[in-house]
């Protein structure tokens, strides 16, 4: 049996969207009439059924799978098909978006009308690099950028570190390993305008007691494609020999427990596909070796996805196993999804691991921060929303979903101080 997942809404894809989607020469991927059915199954048959649906044709696209559910995308012409082989297997299917293209056309292209920076819309790698740039230069004494290396097609791979003095403990952010959770950017830049620029005594408290480490585009090249191409791009760029099909799933390319238990996929075509071996890409390789060079000064990690509303700990590869301070990671995620909820709009977060949440997925970030670098307290987030957006979340939403990152991080690492686990771990 295939499992898919990670912290990752689970995807498959077998192949190419360019395939399954019209596109022609320079022209963006378009979904007209693509819908995206939530379908609930009873069990593992039913599972499989759906699975099986998706590797066998290109009309049917995985968007996400938890443990009773699976959501997926269908092209017109194979939706009468679909209808009829889930009342065939009796699985109750509800239609969650009907027509994706009108999503993409629904805001998520704001960033082509909307020339000022602000969180009312989201911005290509260009205009987020250019605002990188501008507090770069207005808080000098404050962050410093940093490098993380060049991606497969040769962009900057950029991070920023924000410290108001020494002796702080490290709080790293990964964001947007996967190109199409464009939610996961905007978040970032958000939070790191908030670091800098709230006067709110419970933010000043987080920003000048932690140092930040932020990579708010990490996929750049994907990022880039999906902005250009095809809004649903989830992987890198790279291509494999003796395939047609381009891009690694950077998130199952790290090295912890590479492609173990049937995590990811060695498929150069699926959704999944891990790589030719842990840290193959250019882009994994230079964070790993980032981040191993100043593990010592980092506490804590976040890997920011969507969607699906959930917190991810370790590991991914097993859920028959649990890392030893397991507990302590419920208790702050804990911390986490309540203080989202106590806010306004109600948001619920489920939280655990990521394999007995979602399902088996090897070869992640926060398992490799946490069994390979140390980092006690290692989380996927996963954002907004359920399914109702799924990716295509609108911009209105940038804000509320950036408000809760923020309540629910200053809450977990007040937890996590609590817990011991903001000491030191170098000598001043
Ligand atoms: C989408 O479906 C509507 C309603 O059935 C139809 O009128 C329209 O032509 C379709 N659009 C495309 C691009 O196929
Ligand atoms: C189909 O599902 C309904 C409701 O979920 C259930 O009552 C019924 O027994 C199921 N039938 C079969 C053949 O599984
Ligand atoms: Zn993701």
């Amino acid at each position: 049996m295939k499992l898919w997942v990670c912290a990752v809404p689970l995807v498959v894809l077998l192949s190419a969207l360019a395939n399954a989607a019209s596109i022609g020469q320079d022209e963006r991927v378009r979904y007209d009439n693509y819908s995206v059915y939530k379908v609930k199954y009873a069990n593992a048959l039913q599972r499989s059924v759906l699975l099986q649906l998706d590797e066998e044709s290109n009309d049917f696209n995985l968007w996400h799978e938890a443990s009773d559910q699976v959501h997926v995308m269908v092209s017109p012409k194979a939706k009468l098909e679909f209808e009829a082989r889930m009342s065939q297997m009796n699985a109750s299917a509800e239609v969650l978006i009907e027509n994706v293209q009108s999503l993409i056309q629904d805001g998520s292209d704001g960033a082509l009308r909307d020339s000022s920076f602000g969180w009312t819309s989201y911005h290509t790698l260009e205009k987020i690099e250019a605002w990188l740039d501008e507090i770069l230069a207005s808080y000098p004494e404050i962050v410093t950028g940093f490098l993380v290396g060049q991606s497969y097609e040769g962009r900057d791979i950029r991070g920023i570190k924000i410290s108001y003095k020494s002796g702080n403990p490290g709080v790293f952010i990964e964001s947007n390993i996967h190109a199409r959770e464009w939610i996961t950017s905007a978040t970032a830049t958000w939070f790191i305008n908030e670091l800098l620029t709230s006067s709110d005594a419970a933010v000043r408290d987080l920003a000048e007691n932690h140092d930040w480490y932020i990579v708010p585009v990490f996929n750049v090249d994907g990022f880039v494609y999906s902005h250009v191409k095809d809004r649903m791009w989830r992987k890198s760029r790279s291509p494999s020999a003796g395939s047609t099909c381009i891009g690694v799933d950077l998130n199952r390319n790290y090295d912890s427990h590479w492609m173990e238990n049937g995590g990811a996929s060695d498929n150069p075509c699926a959704e999944t596909y891990a790589g030719l071996s842990a840290f193959s890409e250019p882009e994994t390789k230079a964070l790993s070796e980032y981040i191993s060079g100043i593990k010592d000064k980092v506490n804590v990690l976040f890997a920011f996805h969507s969607y699906s509303q959930v917190l991810l700990s370790p590991y991914g590869h097993t859920d028959e196993e649990f890392p030893d301070n397991y507990d302590d990671l419920l208790q702050v995620a804990k911390a986490y999804a309540d203080a989202v909820n106590s806010l306004q709009y109600g948001t619920t977060y489920r939280y655990g691991s990521s394999a007995e949440v979602l399902y088996i997925a090897s070869g992640c970030t926060n398992d490799w921060a946490y069994v390979k670098a140390d980092i006690e307290i290692s989380y996927t987030i996963e954002f907004r929303d359920t399914g109702h957006h799924g990716f295509l979340l609108p911009p209105t939403h940038i804000i509320p979903n950036a408000e809760e990152t923020l309540a629910g991080i200053t809450a977990l690492l007040a937890e996590s101080r609590e817990l011991g686990y903001l000491e030191l771990k170098y000598d001043l």
